[in-house]
């Protein structure tokens, strides 16, 4: 879901409107605005509706001007995407409307009792119980009322209040949902995301949890739960305002995959020291006596993080020698683990923000463990919750599945296990080896790009199959898995994933020619054994599309990817693959960007 908020002397719905144009990859089922009305009347006006930020559009009454407004844009949680449940939300007397990111844990025992007291509620949300209660409070001012209401909710919130007896201001509050102000000249912005902001101004104030803020025109204020002065300082947004265009592409996923040449040239910049072959990484804080201390290991994240992260912990076992495994945030945390103090725990996230992955760094924290983060966007939650870490530096990431974030975490997850490497037991010759692997990445991704007009055939000849199977062994089985989750991401096309080495104890019995094959083929050590999976498949009368390091005879097609060290492979294995689930959801005609169910974070449970 995505907020935004502006208080100025500017014609608010337009801003408001592409305000949240920026948001919608976030979530997009429904959205609805507020504002004060500058006419004679005066009062608060709204509007809202389900689908996208045009269909709301096409819904603003003809008299819908101001110069102070909410905004949201919705992904459903509690209750259907529907006109009635999109925010912003009112109070009775329509004097309070609401905005609202984040869950509500109460909301059934709020509603119950305000009901009882004759409240009557339009929606199924959690967020209609914030404006009844800041509506009902009798509090002087606009801040205590919104305290007050704030006072009785348990859950997590982002949330931007209007009143219509305080016209001159928009109050703002945040716990575990983002909250981050835009400082602009004689106006203010607020919004969930800097993303809405950085056309306006790139001057930013990020919220705290528990921490409140009231913005009015020329000064905003900061302050926390309980009412005491906060000093946050503005911060300067480094991503520029275009990062954000589809700069020519059609789908920012297109942009995206293309711009990997850059951003792993990104992550690697001003890092690599070629003096003692390693590699400096200025945030980690984690000094080489404790980095000899670790002992295993622990890598968390969501989706396609947790795939990096898989990668990454083989990166970790390989060159650092430290046993490493990866396991998705929201299952670790809910199994009780035991925190152990001489394992190193990472937390992967290309948003900072996924509440899973926020969870478990939390739980962590409580029960005394060190955890490292690697996230993409700077000063997110994670990134704030954390001991350090190494920022991936991919610029920002539009599209709702990720691409080069993804290839960016695990060249991090590569630079940190080279540093942990070369602390530890990896010597000069392999440290040197390394690095000069990854300074071939950017351009043999820039020669994998290439091949686009090839891989977009391919793609057409698959995209017909109900079905795909896709098998790689031990370092290619992460980048199967991510591979797998692309295609189904974006072309809704049934994909799963197995080790090649499985392949007999099962899945063999779905091979049939409807059911085709991705097979990562790596000239590796295990090269042999991947060509006996290949004749398993073809004895089956499988089709089978390899990505090789060259063409495979058993296969019916071969993408050929450059080699590069035997460790790094993964990188490069996976972005072909990125090429192929674009194109194929392209020959489907799906909506690339914004995937049906899907959003770019996951800001609740
Ligand atoms: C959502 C997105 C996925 C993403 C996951 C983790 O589910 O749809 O594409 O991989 O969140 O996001 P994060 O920001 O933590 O990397």
């Amino acid at each position: 879901c995505g907020i935004v908020g502006y208080i100025g002397k500017r014609d608010v719905a337009p801003l408001l409107l592409e305000g949240l144009q920026r948001l919608e990859y976030r979530g997009y089922d429904s959205a609805g605005i507020a504002l004060h009305t500058s006419g004679k009347a005066g009062g608060l006006k709204s509007a809202k509706a389900k689908g996208r930020v045009r269909d709301l559009e096409a819904r603003l009454p003809k008299r819908f001007a101001g110069t102070t407004g909410i905004a949201h844009t919705r992904w459903a949680t509690h209750g259907a995407p529907n006109d009635v449940n999109a925010h912003p939300h009112l109070d009775a007397e329509e004097q309070v409307a609401v905005v609202h990111n984040g869950i509500i844990d109460n909301a059934a025992d709020l509603r119950a009792k305000l009901t009882a007291e004759g409240v009557a509620f339009l929606s199924d949300t959690d967020t209609e119980v914030l404006a009844h209660l800041i509506g009902r409070s009798q509090a002087p001012t606009l801040e205590e009322k919104v305290r007050e209401a704030l006072r009785l909710v348990e859950g997590t919130y982002g949330i931007a209040v209007l009143h219509a007896d305080f016209p001159d201001r928009i109050v703002v509050a945040r716990n575990g949902s983002p909250v981050v102000l835009g400082i602009g000249e004689k106006e203010m912005f607020v919004s969930s995301d800097v993303a809405a902001l950085v056309s306006h101004t790139r001057q930013v104030v990020t919220l705290d949890d528990g921490e409140m803020a009231t913005l009015k025109a020329d000064d905003y204020r900061t302050y926390t739960t309980e009412g005491s002065t906060t000093s946050a300082q503005p911060t300067t947004v480094e991503w520029e305002a275009e990062s954000y265009d589809m700069g020519g592409h059609d789908t920012y996923m297109h942009k995206e995959i293309t711009e990997q040449v850059d951003s792993v040239d990104r992550v690697l910049r001003g890092r690599i020291d070629d003096r003692f072959s390693t590699v400096h990484l200025g945030g980690l804080n984690l000094d080489a006596r404790e980095a000899r201390a670790v002992r295993r290991v622990k890598i968390l994240g969501c989706g396609t993080s947790y795939h990096a992260g898989l990668i990454g912990a083989q990166m970790i076992e390989e060159l650092a020698r430290i046993p490493a495994d990866a396991e998705p945030a929201s299952e670790f945390r809910y199994r009780n683990p035991v925190v152990d103090p001489h394992t190193l725990y990472i937390a992967v996230s290309q948003s900072g923000e996924t509440y899973d992955a926020l969870a478990a760094v939390q739980e962590l924290k409580r029960k005394g463990a060190r955890v490292l983060g690697v996230v993409n966007v700077v000063g997110s939650a994670i990134a704030r919750e954390t001991d350090g870490g190494v920022y991936v530096h991919a610029g920002p990431e539009v599209c709702v599945v990720s691409t080069k974030c993804f290839t960016n975490t695990v060249v991090a997850f590569a630079l940190l296990a080279l540093h942990l490497g070369r602390i530890r037991d990896l010597s000069v010759a392999d440290g040197k080896r390394i690095i000069a692997g990854l300074r071939k990445l950017p351009e043999q991704i820039a020669e994998i790009l290439r091949d686009e007009e090839h891989i977009a055939k391919l793609a057409a000849e698959y995209a017909n199959a109900k079905s795909m199977m896709f098998i790689g062994r031990v370092r290619g089985y992460p980048a199967a898995l991510e591979a797998s989750l692309k295609l189904k991401e974006i072309s809704y096309i049934h994909a799963e994933a197995y080790p090649a080495s499985e392949l007999k104890h099962g899945p063999l019995a779905l091979i049939e020619p409807a059911m085709p094959t991705v097979a990562i083929v790596p000239d590796d050590d295990l090269l042999e054994k991947n060509r006996a999976a290949l004749e398993e498949i073809k004895a089956r009368s499988g089709r089978i599309l390899a990505v090789a390091h060259r063409e495979q005879e058993k296969a019916d097609h071969t993408i050929v990817v450059p080699k590069n060290e035997d460790e790094l492979d993964p990188i490069l294995m996976g972005i072909p693959l990125q090429l192929l689930a674009y194109h194929t959801a392209l020959a489907l005609g799906r909506d690339i960007d914004k995937p049906r169910n899907l959003a770019k974070s996951v800001t609740v449970e």
